[in-house]
């Protein structure tokens, strides 16, 4: 029987900045729930590798096998992973106009930060689980996206920099269907310096 072989290592859940219980309009109740959404994505991820560990090739099969089925929730796994690292990262900030590195390439990508912001919230209010802000390589831009479940719809070769949780996990414990007064929490908690630093290691170019 042929078998699937590759080599995997089990990851943990990152923890949490203490600054996340403390946000402003973002309840402590809501990032514990939260944050076991998350250790829940981490745990799916290390399962799907496990049991792809072995799994039988010659079954592999578009409409239905046991290959198609891991290989398909794992990048849900992975994505629920990669976004939720993300949003939980960069808030604990105080929010505001960004001063640094990011605030130039949002300037000269979307014409002012108030524009971007803008553009983030309707796409945000557009998406059904996501919305993010990415730097295409190839178009060397920002970009807003759209995002629905965890794995809809990455980008190749963009890199995520802001992500706007907008499943309502993320805000119905405080704002019941109130998206848009959620969306505004989550930029007066954006942490710039966590955002720039991420630009510099990545080496987006202004
Ligand atoms: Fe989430």
């Amino acid at each position: 029987m042929a078998t699937l072989a590759f080599k995997f290592e089990e990851i943990t859940a990152r923890e949490l900045k203490p600054e996340l219980y403390e946000l402003d309009g973002i309840s402590r109740a809501t990032i514990e729930a939260h944050y076991k959404l998350y250790e829940g994505y981490v745990n799916k991820r290390n399962e799907i590798l496990q049991k792809l560990d072995g799994v039988d090739v010659s079954s592999a099969n578009q409409a239905y096998s046991e290959l198609r089925a891991l290989k398909v929730d794992l990048t849900f796994a992975i994505g629920g992973i990669k976004n939720h690292e993300i949003y939980f990262e960069h808030l604990g900030g105080g929010g505001g106009d960004p001063k640094g590195l990011t605030g130039d390439l949002i300037r000269r990508d979307f014409g002012s930060v108030e524009a971007w912001r803008a553009d983030l919230k309707a796409t945000g209010m557009a998406g059904r689980g996501w919305a993010w802000t990415a730097y295409d390589w190839d178009e060397g831009r920002l970009f807003n996206y759209v995002g629905d479940a965890q794995n809809t719809y990455p980008i190749w070769n963009a890199t995520p920099l802001i992500a706007l949780d907008v499943y309502e996990h993320a805000y119905f414990l405080d704002y019941q269907t109130d998206r848009a007064s959620y969306i505004d929490a989550f930029f007066d908690n954006l942490d710039w310096s966590t955002i720039d630093d991420w630009v510099s290691k990545y080496q987006i170019q202004k």
